[in-house]
């Protein structure tokens, strides 16, 4: 058979970057191998998001270009996956018409096929019907296009919360867990790999197991990853913080593994508005889990996800979000201003905030932010961090780039040191999303934070 590539443009959550991993995993039995370069792709695919508007239209912009490029290659065979693809279906082509699949977010195991009918001449295909009995589920062999030492792996697909601004329940289904066997087998396969560090995902991952009773609730599933042998590091997005248990906030002080850091959507600081979304509780509620959490970990870092411009959000509303903003003091957090969905409940609420004022809204957010971003990110400088190293900087190639636990990117110097290990790096300078940092050196007898030696498994 042929060789050929495939390229694949990955917008949208972490769930979008998982899946793309799982296509390049199902096309590799057809042939199909990566390329980081477009224009010597024999298929393209876009693997899409429509959590917000500007992330619909940045398809139908790239759509456009790769018009272009069909014109030039009619062999060229072009591909649109995950949220717009299962929103869209058939409407897709109208708007479209050079695609030649479109694939909901369903039906990922099916990828193979498609392409298959396409090969035979078959033209506008869609499938975006409901989730199969495997697909994403299933465990296979990584294919890593560079050497890495980081990965997702999905615990749960869908979403039952219904946040009335949100999109992903209608696009991804309802909630379903994943089974723990596979979960921990597959992050052994990737450990195997050299895969140090597993980011567990799903849309609110504190929920794991609720529903589907695989006798195995999250924090009880983030023990078993934790006793995985040569992994390094654990962890997890998104927390939904209603669900967020006793149990799990005192994980942080038992698991070794597990990464100071969470990552803790408020959306709000007005009860108000927290209601009107739908989020299930109130900023008492939030500010008490918080306190929790660092009473636990002291060194948590914490970041979270605002919307500005809800329906409905007075002056009054915002200035509460503004002061739970200075009194959680977030390591960092994603801003977002509200706009509407396809069919969710806020789409049809009254009292719509101006665009002007959103974006006056979102410009005071994000300066007090950047301001205490810098500040945490200052308070590191003279430290010693753990750092995971996860490749070459993309500023300077003579730098190497890792994380710290508290998720802090840092690039620093030193030629012997390899992807996958973990470090002791010296905090010399602090920017406002990166760090500058020299390797300690010595690092055979550093003994790291959790108390392992930290050098490469
Ligand atoms: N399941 C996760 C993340 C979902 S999407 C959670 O519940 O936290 C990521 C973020 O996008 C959300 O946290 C929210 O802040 C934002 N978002 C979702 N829908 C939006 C909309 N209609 N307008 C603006 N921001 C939105
Ligand atoms: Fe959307 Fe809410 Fe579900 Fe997150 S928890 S995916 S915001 S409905
Ligand atoms: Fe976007 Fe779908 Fe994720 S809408 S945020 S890609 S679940």
């Amino acid at each position: 058979m042929k060789q050929k590539r495939v390229h694949i443009i990955t917008m949208g959550c972490q769930m979008n970057v998982y899946d793309s991993e799982q296509m390049l995993r199902l096309l590799a039995p057809l042939n199909f191998r990566p390329t980081s370069q477009l224009h010597k792709a024999d298929l393209i695919i876009i693997n899409t998001c429509s959590i917000r508007e500007k992330a619909e239209h940045k398809v139908y912009s790239l759509l456009g270009r790769l018009a272009r490029m069909k014109r030039l290659r009619p062999d060229l065979m072009i591909g649109v996956g995950g949220c717009v693809a299962q929103q869209e279906g058939h409407r897709l082509f109208e708007r479209a018409p050079h695609v030649d699949i479109v694939f909901g977010t369903f039906g990922l195991e099916r990828l193979p096929s498609l392409v298959q009918q396409v090969n035979n001449q078959k033209k506008h295909i869609v499938d975006i019907n409901p989730r199969g009995t495997s697909g994403l589920l299933c465990v296979t062999e990584p294919v890593f296009q560079t050497e890495r030492a980081t990965a997702f792996v999905t615990i749960m697909q869908g979403c039952d919360n219904f946040c009335t601004y949100c999109v992903v329940p209608y696009l991804r289904g309802r909630e379903v867990s994943r089974k723990p066997e596979a979960i921990l087998e597959e992050i052994r396969l990737l450990v195997k790999n050299g895969i140090r560090e597993v980011t567990l995902i799903g849309q609110n991952v504190n929920s794991y197991g609720r529903k589907n009773g695989h006798g195995c609730n999250f924090p009880v599933l983030l023990e078993q990853v934790n006793d995985i042998e040569g992994l390094r590091r654990i962890r997890f997005t998104t927390s939904h913080p209603k669900d967020l248990s006793d149990q799990l906030i005192n994980a942080f002080s038992r698991l070794d593994k597990l990464a100071a850091h969470i990552h803790l959507p408020v959306q709000s600081g007005s009860n108000r508005v927290l209601k009107r979304m739908n989020r299930g509780y109130t900023r008492e509620d939030y500010l008490k889990k918080i306190a929790k959490l660092r009473s636990v970990r002291p060194d948590i870092a914490i970041t979270s996800d605002i919307i500005v411009g809800f329906p409905g959000e007075e002056t009054t509303d915002f200035e509460a979000t503004v002061d739970l903003i200075q009194q959680v003091g977030f390591d960092s957090f994603f801003l977002f201003k509200y706009s509407d969905r396809p069919n969710v409940p806020a789409a049809k609420f009254s009292n719509k905030v101006p665009e002007a004022i959103k974006r006056k809204r979102f410009n005071r957010l994000s300066e007090i932010q950047g301001r205490f971003t810098l500040e945490k990110n200052k308070a590191l400088v003279g430290t010693i961090q753990e750092v995971l190293v996860e490749g070459r900087s993309k500023k300077s190639h003579h730098q190497l780039t890792g994380r710290t636990p508290c998720n802090r990117s840092v690039n620093f110097s030193d030629c012997t040191a390899r992807v996958g290990q973990v470090l002791p790096v010296r905090i010399v300078e602090a920017f406002s999303h990166s760090l500058l940092g020299s390797s300690v050196k010595g690092h055979e007898e550093y003994v790291g934070e959790n108390g392992g030696i930290s050098h490469a498994a």
